[in-house]
């Protein structure tokens, strides 16, 4: 595991963007797994002005989206397709075909499920799995647990998601209490993993997640047995390691 602290959000979001940069022009048809919230909005307006700048070219990457509220259709402004959409895929040369986001309106939700984690398998993995963490140590929206075993599927959202979420929302009802998934083994199976945090809302999971023992009950511990994970944090987020 490679931890970085660095002094801010900007700096954060600026050292994510190159190393995602980095690993596009290596492998310009890479896989990438991609996450939403607030965290990594600040990476995604750094990527787009190195596209601008030529520097980077999305034009043979394909991009899986970690997670999809249940019930919200792509459309909503709520939804997660719009989410990357507003803040990254409209602003980027990405291929629509290549743009890879779970259906939270699947009429088959096994079947969907099945089929977006047999895609990314068919496309040969993904290169570099983007996530951010929730205050309980999800991953996705693998909440705790008592069990790593897990690929794409339906979740139900824990309460304390739900309230941190809520700030998106006009009112706590409307936030959705269901979410698709992709599942702890989805994201291990990651070549490479990318996790960044910022705040100090984090700081307690981020030192749960690097020191403490690997435990379902903190789902991101896991990521200690995967080979290549490199986590930036900034100060706040960073305080307690
Ligand atoms: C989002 C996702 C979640 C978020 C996490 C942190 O696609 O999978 O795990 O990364 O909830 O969210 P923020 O960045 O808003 O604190």
């Amino acid at each position: 595991m490679k931890v970085y602290k660095v002094k801010d959000y900007q700096e954060l979001s600026k050292k994510s963007a190159s190393i995602v940069a980095e690993q596009i022009k290596l492998k310009s048809n890479s896989i990438l797994g991609l996450a939403t919230g607030s965290t990594p909005e600040g990476m995604y307006k750094e990527l787009i002005e190195l596209y601008e700048k030529n520097i980077v070219d999305f034009s043979d990457v394909t991009t899986f989206n970690l997670d999809e509220y249940y019930g919200l259709y792509p459309e909503d402004s709520q939804s997660y397709n719009y989410y990357m959409r507003k803040h990254l895929l409209n602003h980027i040369n990405i291929k629509e075909e290549n743009i890879n986001i779970p259906n939270g309106m699947a009429e088959d939700i096994e079947k969907s499920c099945e089929e977006y984690e047999n895609k990314i398998k068919e496309l040969g993995g993904i290169d570099l799995q983007l996530l951010g963490i929730g205050r309980n140590g999800h991953i996705g929206f693998n909440e705790p647990s008592d069990s790593f075993e897990t690929y794409t599927r339906l979740v139900e959202l824990d309460i304390d998601t739900i309230n941190a979420n809520s700030r998106f929302f006009a009112s706590l009802e409307e936030v959705p209490t269901k979410a698709i998934s992709m599942g702890i083994q989805t994201i291990m199976n990651a070549k490479k993993i990318l996790l960044i945090a910022s705040g100090e809302s984090k700081a307690k999971t981020i030192y749960d997640t690097i020191k403490g023992p690997i435990t379902p009950s903190v789902p991101a511990s896991i990521l200690q047995l995967h080979k290549d994970v490199t986590i930036i944090v900034d100060e706040e987020a960073g305080k307690l390691l």
